[in-house]
């Protein structure tokens, strides 16, 4: 994710239970574009054992092969398309989301980048732009094309984030597409990611937002679909974390993502940034949200913490995000990117 799955968070996760593999955020690509090198950091640096994949979001094809040549020359795991990026800056130039609305662009991206890519060449995309009228054509090139594995977020563009994640659709993707498919979009716990696979057929499941709000779902996926018991409990049981095991994540992130030299109101507000997640597991009333949103400084965002997560510390993290509680009221329809970011726009491509 933009922004957010970068190497200080990738480090943080891994502490607490790494995911199958990682996807980079995406390098844009066009005309002037370099692989950007914090995301180049987060393929050579990241040291949590696992594989990650180089995702890259643009439409013009010889910057594509250009990149993917710049790419392999890391130790990437392989090469992701991103076809869903749903911000009105991103699809308005035709790639990310835009592309889901032009098939014949995307058999000839696919075409190059199936020829430029030796080993593992993986698509993430949405239903479609406005509704999913090309979704099954696009899962024919994705076969077309030997795509090695494909996530399919279960929303269209113009979904953004909001409303139910069509499930159904997965499923049909799941039967269509001869790769291993993923489901994504709201696997908000590990029950919920066993649903989801039960429910769609999936080879598995990617998690975005709730990661950041839960950094042990993916431990918990792992003892969740590991051997059950006679009476069909996972056998090594499944973590729940405490609000004390909250605020050693609270801490593992301020420390991994402060910046030396950064002005402390602004590591401060990246650390709200990721806590507008972690609150939804934090209160039903949304009051941790409440406070920590209002702290200036450091001192004053640890003041929140400890009153909300250390007064009952043994209390347990909630497994599911509060009804209710949201992680950004009233900003989602303002996204210019696919940044959770509150301050100024990142350079457009
Ligand atoms: C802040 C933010 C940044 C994102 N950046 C990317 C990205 O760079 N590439 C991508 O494929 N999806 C990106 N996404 C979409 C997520 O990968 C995921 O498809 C979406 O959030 C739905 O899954 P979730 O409910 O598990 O979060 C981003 C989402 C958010 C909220």
């Amino acid at each position: 994710m933009q922004d957010v799955t970068d190497l200080a968070f990738m480090r943080v996760i891994a502490r607490y239970g790494a995911p199958d593999f990682f996807f980079t955020e995406f390098f844009r690509v066009h005309a002037q574009s370099r692989p950007e090198k914090h995301i180049l950091r987060s393929v050579t640096e990241h040291a949590t054992g696992r594989p990650v994949f180089a995702q890259l979001i643009g439409e013009s094809v010889p910057d594509m092969l250009r990149t993917v040549r710049e790419l392999l020359a890391f130790p990437v795991a392989g090469i992701d398309l991103n076809l869903g990026c749903p911000a009105p800056k991103i699809y308005r130039k035709n790639v990310g989301g835009g592309l889901l609305r032009d098939p014949a662009k995307i058999d000839a991206i696919l075409g190059a980048l199936r020829s430029a890519v030796p080993g593992l060449l993986t698509v993430k995309m949405r239903l479609g732009f406005d509704d999913p009228a090309n979704f099954e054509r696009i899962l024919e090139l994705v076969n077309r094309h030997r795509v090695d594995l494909l996530t399919v977020h279960g929303r269209t563009v113009k979904e953004m984030y909001r409303g139910e994640v069509h499930y159904d659709l997965i499923a049909r993707a799941v039967q269509l597409a001869r790769c291993p498919v993923l489901a994504n979009g709201n696997i908000t716990s590990a029950p919920r990611a066993a649903a989801v696979v039960a429910q769609t057929g999936a080879a598995g499941v990617m998690i975005g937002r709730h990661a950041i709000r839960n950094p042990w779902i993916f431990r918990q996926c792992r003892e969740q679909f590991a051997p059950r018991t006679a009476t069909g409990e996972p056998a090594a049981g499944v973590f729940q974390p405490t609000l004390a095991d909250v605020r050693d994540y609270v801490d593992r992130l301020y420390s991994a993502t402060a910046t030396p030299g950064r002005p402390e109101r602004i590591q401060v507000a990246r650390m709200k940034k990721y806590l507008n997640f972690v609150g939804q597991g934090v209160d039903p009333a949304g009051a941790f949200l409440h406070d920590m949103r209002r702290a200036q400084t450091e001192v004053e965002l640890f003041v929140a913490c400890d009153r909300h997560l250390l007064v009952d510390p043994a209390r347990r993290f909630a497994p599911e995000p509060y009804p209710g509680v949201v992680a950004r009221p009233n900003r989602e329809a303002s996204f210019e990117t696919c940044s959770l970011d509150t301050g100024p726009v990142r350079p457009a491509l």
